[in-house]
């Protein structure tokens, strides 16, 4: 499956990279053709591609073993390709990353569930935590290309003030 959508001066364009009874995920030659089209079909247009599984390796072992399995070649060529790119934006890890991505910025956002456990080596055992759950926000604004903000699921206390007549409370 793919489409695409403006969303206010916003071009996405959404890649279903799941594959039916597998864990870990792909784009295949049909979606990657339409996606080359539709980018210069809109190559003025500030662009977010949003998918499941990461272009790249997270370094978590075990969500590594079941990341994207094919396609992630061609897509870092089109995005390089494409400078309007500015955003491709992914879940399927439960945990935030921000990394350069072909002259974009690539990112995996937190779940608004359970999160996968930091554990950057090749063995990590395969868990979750109960982290705050969290999502991102993206804001784009003029003279803002694209600006991503990560947000809380539950309240926590405050707001409190910095400041109290004019004054900076220790
Ligand atoms: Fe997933």
């Amino acid at each position: 499956m793919y489409y695409t959508v403006k969303i206010g001066e916003v071009r996405l364009i959404a890649l279903d990279t799941t594959i039916k009874d597998k864990h870990f995920g792909g784009l295949s030659e049909e979606q990657l053709n339409w996606l080359e089209k539709t980018l210069r079909q809109y190559a003025d247009e500030t662009t977010i591609i949003a998918m499941h599984h990461p272009p790249f390796q997270t370094l978590i072992g075990h969500m590594d073993k079941i990341s994207l399995a094919y396609g992630g070649n061609r897509l870092h060529d089109l995005v390089k390709d494409n400078a309007q790119v500015k955003r491709v934006i992914c879940g399927h890890l439960h945990r935030a990353i921000d990394m350069g991505f072909a002259g974009a910025i690539a990112s995996t956002t937190p779940s608004v569930a359970h999160q996968v456990v930091l554990d950057i080596s090749p063995d990590a055992a395969s868990c979750w935590n109960l982290e705050p759950p969290a999502y991102k926000i993206y804001v784009h604004q003029p003279n803002v290309e694209v600006l991503s903000y990560i947000a809380y699921v539950n309240d926590y206390e405050g707001p409190y003030p910095f400041h109290e007549g004019g004054k900076l409370i220790d």
